[in-house]
């Protein structure tokens, strides 16, 4: 059964190789919606949802893994951006996702960007974004989405603030945030925080720690009494040791329950990449503008994931994202520290069938290891100081005791 899943995949990777090309002639937004309606068709109907299991879904009890008490098939995620209405989620389950973050959504509809938004860049195998948070807004999404039954599919909750406006204002932005978060109260599984989208006109003004300080208060005063859903916090890539470091304790001080390492990187330091692609691929992108996701961040997030795990000792919940193309590229995360994965350019670069692939390697990368389980892989290869041992064998104690 695995060789005959193996061949359909890579029967199927052929297919999106000869296709590829065609896909890449149009331009890169129009080619993802008309990419989205096909999904959404695929959706609509057992018929065609049975199909398409056929065709990619791929399971094995090793993968799954529960985290923060939720239970997910599989560590392997659609990252935020790609579904940024919610509008897909009847087909992620049969390509072989285990969990589709959607959004992000904001308080307000956001019509994001002007101009050409999205660039490919093939050498580097990245996309260039400059969407600036465009959704349908909080209100609509949810109200679509209420009452959905997601199945096996487990569904994460990104918001972010709305980007209509270049000025930034504390308790106007925290509600805006809340907003958000109220409509999603009752539907989906956790809940992720976007303090790091780098398309918006006013920045990232919750990297500061004042403004950080303020938002999870009030996130922990006006969420926590209405949703137990757990909360995480996605970081940017371009940060300093010292700056991540102020950021996670803020959320440990919050008592969050983890971090989403991380959002695309910034052209600055990344300039090489740009400079190869330019202007043939990204002569539209407004100077200094956009930001890279893809194989340019993934030793950026597997990094930061490392740094993390490290300072705290492996007690977050990590979720990893940057650059996933492989299974070892997964792996590297996982035993980084990361026990879920989000993606999304793989799918753009190697086609849907990839998410079979990555979770069909993971089963055997485990297996080479001598792991039963994507829990015992978590954080293997990132060994922890020994104080920080000494405390989790402590804590693992407490725990019996209690
Ligand atoms: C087209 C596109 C749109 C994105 N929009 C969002 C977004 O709205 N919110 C967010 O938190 N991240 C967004 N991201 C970042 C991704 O969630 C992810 O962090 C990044 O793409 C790295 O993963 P990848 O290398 O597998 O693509 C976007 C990425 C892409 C490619």
């Amino acid at each position: 059964m695995n060789f005959l899943i193996g061949f359909r995949n890579f029967l199927l990777r052929v297919l999106y190789r000869v296709t590829r090309p065609l896909i890449f002639l149009m331009e890169p937004e129009s080619a993802h919606y008309s990419l989205k309606r096909i999904g959404v068709f695929l959706g609509s109907n057992p018929l065609t949802k049975g199909l398409t299991s056929l065709l990619f879904d791929y399971g094995n009890k090793c993968l799954s893994i529960e985290v923060d008490g939720i239970k997910y098939r599989n560590p392997i995620g659609l990252s935020a951006g790609f579904d940024k209405d919610g509008e897909l989620t009847s087909i992620y389950p049969s390509l072989g996702f285990g969990l589709a973050e959607l959004g992000s959504f904001t308080g307000e509809v956001c019509p994001g960007n002007p101009g050409k938004r999205l660039f490919r860049m093939v050498k580097s195998r990245s996309i260039v974004v400059w969407y600036g948070l465009n959704n349908f807004g909080a209100e609509k999404i949810s109200k679509r989405l209420t009452n959905v039954d997601f199945g096996r599919l487990r569904i994460g909750i990104n918001a972010a603030k709305s980007n209509v406006t270049p000025e930034f204002e504390l308790q106007e932005s925290i509600r805006d945030y809340l907003k958000t978060m109220t409509l999603f109260k009752d539907i989906g599984d956790y809940y992720t925080i976007n303090i790091s989208c780098p398309n918006t006109q006013d920045g990232e003004p919750f990297v500061d720690p004042d403004n950080l300080d303020a938002l999870l208060i009030a996130v922990n005063e006006k969420i926590r009494p209405i949703s137990d859903k757990p909360i995480y916090l996605k970081l940017a890539a371009d940060m300093s040791l010292a700056e991540i470091d102020t950021i996670i304790d803020g959320v440990l001080k919050h008592k969050l329950e983890g971090v989403v390492l991380t959002n695309l990187a910034k052209p600055e330091g990344n300039n090489e990449h740009i400079a190869a692609e330019y202007p043939t691929n990204l002569g539209q992108l407004p100077k200094g503008k956009g930001a890279m996701s893809g194989l340019p961040l993934q030793r950026i997030s597997t990094n930061v994931i490392r740094h993390v795990y490290r300072k705290t000792s492996g007690k977050i919940t990590i979720i990893g994202v940057g650059g996933i193309f492989t299974a070892k590229d997964a792996y590297e995360k996982i035993t980084s520290g990361a026990s879920l994965l989000h993606m999304i350019t793989t799918m753009i670069f190697d086609g849907p069938q990839n998410i079979s692939e990555i979770n069909r390697g993971l089963v055997k990368l485990l297996k080479e290891d001598g792991f039963i389980s994507i829990e015992q892989a978590v954080g293997s290869r990132n060994p922890l100081p020994i104080i920080a041992q000494q405390d989790n064998v402590q804590a693992g104690k407490d725990d019996k005791a209690a």
